[in-house]
This record gives structure tokens, C-alpha cells and sequence, in this order.
């Protein structure tokens, strides 16, 4: 279909006098004496722009003017009569590519973001969706530049495994098989499906990007993650996506480096990319947030231990919901207490109590933490989970059998401490927490197509 991008009509100052043809979908429309007016948006930008008839030359306008409409519309771009800096395009031709019923839901200006929920093929549709989707392209393509400019070999590792990376048991099963009263018991029911024995979706490519890492030096992957968490939080969703390097001959500083540059070319890309769409979350989501982001970008984090954090938490003197005492989890509310109120900046939290961590983080030589860090951003808290790995297989079976895991699933990953081992590192971004941390959306949900979370699939 011959016609311009609405974004180019807008930014392209050359083709002001010419005529041109647009498409898009009715955002607005207005109808006075001789003229009717209509905003029309294609996506490619948050602008709407604006067609004016002259309805002496078209005069049957009802069908444009409902909102939801699509249109093609050929006619002159001019300077806008009332905005200096808009354009707007004189129609001389309109035709209805589908039409649009009264019942079509997003009749008034504002909807609440609950609502929109209600409604995700259309929520789309909106000026928010439309920034947070622009961003988050922004965000996923800032993230491929960060790590191929450093070299990194991009690897695309299973969703499919019959491991768990994180041994928290919060994986969901992937079978063929039906209700099968015949078999007995679990094992044979595994013994008896697809790949004969039990099959989960991954929760992190970790593993296996270990093994690559150990190839190719320096790797990331980025893809989907499944948790089977049945926490309804704003944070938490079932599928999310996963940004995870692994680098050899890296200690845990390294890859907080490496964490720190990522975050920062990320903001780097969408305050330069994103302009329009990051005044508008500035305006409309969080007040200072371009303010932040750019003082985030040009500074260095904080840096504190789990220990001294827990000592600043019981200092505080503030009433937390979930107690805190060395050894405990830390509750979203500590996280961001710790970022929000006593560093005022992302921190990374380093040497956690081991017993509160993964298999495969190094033990430190104190016998009680592990060499394991977490980015906590205000407004969000944990947007990133990463550790040093152990290296030392003695140490590494010691963690595997005191948590009582299964070795035999786990060969492979085992067998890379026997060949050649050494110190390496890695991290987990989660993809849609950055995008709540760069546009100040507070929910999770609001950030991704579809949200999968406990109880609901659309
Ligand atoms: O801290 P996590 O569980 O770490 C790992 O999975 C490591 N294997 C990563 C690694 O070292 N390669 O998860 C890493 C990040 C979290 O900080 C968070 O941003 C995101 O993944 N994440 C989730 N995002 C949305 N919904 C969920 N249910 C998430 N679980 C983790």
C-alpha cells in the first residue's frame, strides 16, 4: 500500500507542500460548520496527525468520524494553521480501509490502566502502550549493541531442560501426556513421556550459557523465562524475558562493571531515542523521571554488603512487615527501602548468607556468604541477580548434595569444574523490570503483550 509514515510526515520538513498519502486509525475526530477535523495515528509515533476536511468538496464524513476507523488519506501537508512547529494534512481523498462500531471501547481519553488489562488487544492502541512498546524495542536493541560491542557471542540456549537452573522448584512441567490411570507411578509416567524422562521450561539459560561460556569466553543470551511463582505481585509474571552474559575469567566486581555499563547504555539509548515517548512517562508516570535517569547515567551506584545493609535496615527504626535479621530473604519493601531511602540510587548488594542463594555461587572463604550480588533500583527493587560461580568442583558437589539435588541431572554442568575450570561470572536481567525502572510504570503487567501470571491466561 503506497503511503508515508506518519513519523516521517512529522520529521521530514521536505515534504511540507507536497501531497501525500497516510494511513492510520481514527484517534479523534471533530466536526464543526464547513470543516471537520480527525487525528489519526499509524503507531509509528505517539503524535496524532491531524486531516482537515472541507466537507464542500467530501461531504459524507460519517463514517470517518468514528473513532477506531481506519483510514487512507491522500491530500496536501501543510503548516499546521494553529501550531507552528505540527503539520497537518488538507484531505482531498478518504477511504475507509475497516469501520469501526460505537461499541469499540476506547471512546473517551483516559482509561484507568486496570481497565486497559481488560481489554490487552486493544490496550495496544493507547498513547501509553505505544511509548512503553517503543521503548522496550529501544531497550531490547540497546542491549544486543552493548554486548556485540564488546564482543560477546550472542547463544541461544534451550527453553526446554531437565534441570533447574535455580533449584527453587518453581518450573512448569512440559509433557505429552495425558490422564493415564494405566501407569503407576511418577517414574514410569516420566520414563513414559516425550523425552523419556521429566521435561520443564527453563527459568534461566544460565546453565547452559555456563557451558558456553566456557567455549567462546565471553556469551549472552536473551530470551524467555518460566517461573511457576504463584506470587501475585507488580513485579512478578510467569514468562518474562532474560537477559544473561556469562563471562569467563571474570570475578563478581567484573560483572557488576559490566551490569553497571549495561544499565547505563540502556538509559543512554531511550533518553536519546526516545524523547517524545520519555517526556510523555515523565509527565504522565513519574515526575523527575528523565531528571533521575540522567543523574543514574552519570553517576557511579552504590556498593554495600548484605551485611551492613541488614545492620542499616534494623538501625532504620522503621516497622517492616517481614522482620529482618542476618540470614532472612529480603522482602521487596527492604530492597527498595535500601535503594530509596538509605542509598537514594541503584545499589548493588553483594555477599549473601549462602543458605539463601543458589547451588552454584562461590562460597566465600567466611563459610557463611557467597560471592552473589543484586542490583536494587528504587521504585522496582532486585532488577538484576548475578554471582561468581563456583569453580572448584569439590565445593560445587559439597552445595549440590547438602541441598540434596539430584547430580545425575546436572552431568554436563559438573563436568565443565572437571576440564579446564575456571573463575567465571554471570548475570540475570530481567527485561520487563528495566522497562518499569526507565518509564516509571509500576506494574508489570502494563510492560509486556500479554502478562501470563498466577491464575491468568489470556
Ligand atoms: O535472580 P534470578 O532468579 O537469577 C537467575 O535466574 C540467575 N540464573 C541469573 C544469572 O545469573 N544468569 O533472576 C534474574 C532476574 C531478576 O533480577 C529479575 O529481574 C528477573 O530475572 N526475574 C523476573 N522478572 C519478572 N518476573 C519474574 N517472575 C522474575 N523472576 C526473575
Amino acid at each position: 500500500m503506497q503511503h508515508i509514515d506518519i513519523y516521517e510526515i512529522m520529521t521530514d520538513t521536505g515534504l511540507i507542500g507536497k501531497s501525500v498519502t497516510v494511513c492510520g486509525w481514527v484517534r479523534t475526530s471533530r466536526d464543526s460548520k464547513n470543516m471537520a477535523f480527525l487525528e489519526l495515528n499509524d503507531g509509528t509515533t505517539l503524535g496524532h496527525l491531524q486531516i482537515v476536511i472541507d466537507k464542500r468538496t467530501i461531504n459524507d464524513i460519517s463514517e470517518f468520524m468514528k473513532l477506531g476507523t481506519s483510514l487512507k488519506v491522500t491530500g496536501e501537508l501543510v503548516k499546521s494553521v494553529v501550531a507552528a512547529d505540527s503539520v497537518e494534512v488538507n484531505a482531498k481523498e478518504i477511504t475507509v480501509l475497516g469501520t469501526c462500531p460505537p461499541e469499540y471501547p476506547l471512546q473517551k481519553k483516559r482509561h484507568t490502566l486496570e481497565y486497559l488489562r481488560s481489554i490487552p488487544a486493544l490496550r495496544v492502541r493507547t498513547n501509553t502502550f505505544n511509548a512503553v512498546f517503543r521503548v522496550r524495542s529501544v531497550v531490547s536493541a540497546a542491549i544486543h549493541e552493548y554486548f556485540t560491542s564488546k564482543r560477546f557471542t550472542y547463544v541461544h540456549t534451550p527453553l526446554i531442560t531437565a534441570s533447574d537452573c535455580e533449584g527453587a522448584g518453581e518450573m512448569f512441567r512440559v509433557t505429552t501426556l495425558g490422564f493415564a490411570p494405566e501407569i503407576k507411578s511418577e517414574d514410569e509416567y516420566d520414563a513414559a513421556d516425550f523425552f523419556g524422562r521429566r521435561a520443564a521450561l527453563s527459568v534461566s539459560g544460565q546453565l547452559d550459557g555456563e557451558v558456553a561460556a566456557m567455549a567462546f569466553g565471553k556469551i549472552y543470551t536473551f530470551g524467555p523465562s518460566f517461573r511457576a511463582e504463584k506470587s501475585n505481585t507488580q513485579r512478578h509474571v510467569a514468562e518474562f524475558w532474560h537477559v544473561e552474559p556469562e563471562v569467563a575469567f571474570a570475578e563478581l566486581p567484573d560483572i557488576m562493571e559490566l551490569a553497571q555499563g549495561l544499565i547505563k547504555h540502556i538509559i543512554s539509548s531511550v533518553l536519546s531515542k526516545c524523547p517524545q515517548e520519555m517526556k510523555f512517562f515523565d509527565a504522565h508516570f513519574e515526575k523527575g523521571l528523565i531528571d533521575k535517569l540522567t543523574s543514574v547515567r552519570d553517576n557511579d551506584f552504590a556498593v554495600m554488603s548484605y551485611t551492613e545493609a541488614i545492620e542499616k535496615l534494623e538501625q532504620s527504626g522503621k516497622e517492616f512487615k517481614f522482620p529482618v535479621y542476618w540470614g532472612c530473604d529480603l522482602a521487596t519493601e527492604h530492597e527498595r527501602y535500601i535503594s530509596e531511602e538509605i542509598c537514594k540510587k541503584p545499589v548493588f548488594l553483594t555477599d549473601y548468607p549462602k543458605e539463601i542463594k543458589s547451588f552454584y555461587m562461590k562460597q566465600n572463604d567466611d563459610g557463611k556468604t557467597v560471592a552473589a550480588t543484586d542490583l536494587l533500583v528504587p521504585g522496582v527493587g532486585e532488577i538484576i541477580g548475578g554471582s561468581e560461580r563456583e569453580a572448584d568442583l569439590d565445593k560445587l558437589l559439597a552445595a549440590m548434595r547438602e541441598r540434596k539435588m539430584n547430580l545425575d541431572e546436572y552431568g554436563d554442568y559438573i563436568a565443565l569444574r572437571k576440564f579446564g575450570s575456571v573463575p567465571h561470572s554471570g548475570f540475570g536481567l530481567g527485561l520487563e523490570r528495566i522497562i518499569m525502572y526507565v518509564t516509571g510504570v509500576s506494574n508489570i503487567r502494563d510492560v509486556i503483550l500479554y502478562p501470563r501470571t498466577f491464575g491468568n491466561i489470556y
